[in-house]
């Protein structure tokens, strides 16, 4: 199984890991808890955006928040590089705008978006040495004043760690640390609005952080 940052033709999400990765997290059970803080934070991002803004979905894989960027009226375009996620997310959200892109290298213009949703395990994916050039392309696509929520695991030592995934295959997680997604985001023009924690909702094995920025 190819690994993830050097092989984004052959990758991980397979059309059978896809339908899995679907089943699993759009019909995740969470602690009231864990469900109230998850609320609480997108509903912090929805308030740094304007009425009908256009959000950016970066790593939407099978479309999952879409449903609710939707509800709340938003515009949304979603991106990934998985074909295969990219094909579910298009047959549950068929007026959303989908397209196999690398977050690395937006192929949008300057001042495209009001927000960036880069939500659940993208950033996992992406090495400590290469999260400059993620925040500063979302710099790049975001109005003035654009706003940035993303999650992804938190450790307190920076690891890249093999895991066992799918069928088999393994994966490389990068578990990031506070300061290395907060100094790279305000290297690339954001100021943090909000920072936390909470353990993932499934199997409490780790933690997630959740940072809201806006660009300065
Ligand atoms: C675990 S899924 C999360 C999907 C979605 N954000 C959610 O919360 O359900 C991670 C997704 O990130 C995508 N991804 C990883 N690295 C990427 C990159 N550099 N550019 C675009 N998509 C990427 C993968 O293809 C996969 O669909």
């Amino acid at each position: 199984m190819g690994i993830v940052q050097e092989d984004p033709e052959r990758h991980y999400f397979s059309s059978k890991v896809a339908t899995d990765y679907d089943m699993l997290w759009s019909n995740v059970r969470m602690d009231e808890d864990n469900r109230k803080f998850i609320d609480n934070c997108y509903n912090r991002f929805y308030t740094m955006l304007p009425k009908n803004g256009i959000v950016l979905d970066a790593g939407c894989g099978t479309g999952i928040a879409e449903s609710y960027l939707l509800r709340e009226g938003f515009n949304v375009i979603g991106v990934d590089y998985s074909e295969d996620m990219l094909k579910i997310a298009r047959e549950k959200a068929p007026s959303v705008n989908f397209r196999r892109m690398d977050i690395r290298k937006l192929e949008f213009k300057e001042g495209t978006f009001d927000g960036i949703l880069c939500a659940g395990g993208v950033l996992i994916h992406i090495m400590e040495s290469e999260l400059d050039k993620v925040f500063g392309e979302f710099a790049r696509v975001l109005a003035k004043s654009g706003a940035v929520f993303i999650t992804t695991r938190a450790a307190e030592e920076q690891k890249e760690v093999v895991e066992e995934a799918h069928e088999g295959g393994k994966i490389n997680v990068n578990y990031h640390t506070r300061n290395a997604v907060e100094s790279s985001m305000q290297r690339c023009g954001f100021s943090i609005v909000n920072y936390a924690e909470e353990w993932d909702a499934v199997g409490r094995l780790f933690k997630y952080m959740y940072v809201h920025a806006k660009k300065a």
